[in-house]
């Protein structure tokens, strides 16, 4: 059975001193020893180092939210996956539809980072998802196919032990609007089909399809209960305790079903 994975995506968020109020708050909460579910903070840069203290010996890991794909270097402003290792970092969210849109990564870029970041021992957790305008022209799946195809592009079937994929869809993102679970199950679903037909069905039924998209408290165990879904990324309500820690219980609960 494939274990939940319940991320919390901070983006730009936090200062140093909330940070770490709420790295606190969670790893209070989530056991060191067999933990049901895998949970995971993915903080701003600058306090990785400081969450990762504090959560170090818990069972909160922690991630960051994007990497380069060179090596150190002459690479100002970016962060080598071997930074990110150095400091016990284990995940990597790659390919954020806040990256694809804003920052305008494009699949070939995040292809790149995908590689680096499976090399460097990293768990990727690959996002796609479509606009609104794309749901609305029956172009969902089309969307996925590309930036699966495109993110994934070279990556061997043997890396899939480190790699999870975050369905999330950009009109659910921060709005408030969610995935209906009908709407969740049926990408995640094709999702889980496009592994089969690409690497096997081994790696489609081991390999975890998070829903991601104003997940909250009262939404998550309906998304959760999804034969496909397999965990949550989680942006606006990861930042607080309250929030976070009922989404962790609601897939603490379903594990024990
Ligand atoms: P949200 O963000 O939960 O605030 O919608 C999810 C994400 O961007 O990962």
């Amino acid at each position: 059975m494939r274990r939940f994975l319940v991320a919390g995506n901070w983006k730009m968020n936090t200062t140093k001193e909330s940070g770490a109020q709420l790295a606190q708050a969670l790893a209070s909460e989530v056991p060191s020893e067999n933990p049901a579910v895998e949970v995971l903070v993915c903080p701003p840069f600058p306090y990785l180092t400081t969450i990762g203290d504090i959560v170090t010996g818990s069972g909160v890991g922690y991630g960051a939210q994007n990497c380069y794909h060179e090596a150190p270097g002459a690479f100002t402003g970016e962060t080598a996956t071997e930074m990110l290792t150095d400091i016990g970092c284990r995940s990597v969210i790659l390919g954020h539809s806040e990256r694809r849109h804003v920052l305008k990564e494009t699949d070939a870029d995040i292809n790149l980072k995908v590689k680096k970041a499976l090399e460097a021992g990293l768990q990727v957790i690959l996002c796609v998802g479509e606009l609104q305008s794309e749901r609305e022209s029956d172009q969902t799946e089309a969307v996925l196919n590309t930036q699966m195809t495109g993110g994934l592009a070279g990556v061997d079937g043997a890396a899939f032990g480190q790699i999870v994929i975050a369905y999330e869809p950009v009109w659910a993102i921060g709005t408030g609007l969610t995935a209906s679970p009908e709407q969740a199950e049926a990408a995640h679903l094709y999702l889980r089909n496009w592994l089969k037909d690409q690497y096997s069905a081994e790696i489609a039924d081991a390999t975890r399809i998070l829903y991601g998209g104003s997940v909250k408290p009262d939404n998550a165990k309906e998304l959760l209960s999804q034969e496909n879904v397999d965990g949550a990324l989680v942006g606006g309500a990861s930042l607080k305790a309250e929030l976070f820690i009922p989404i962790i219980q609601a897939a603490v609960e379903l594990s024990a079903e």
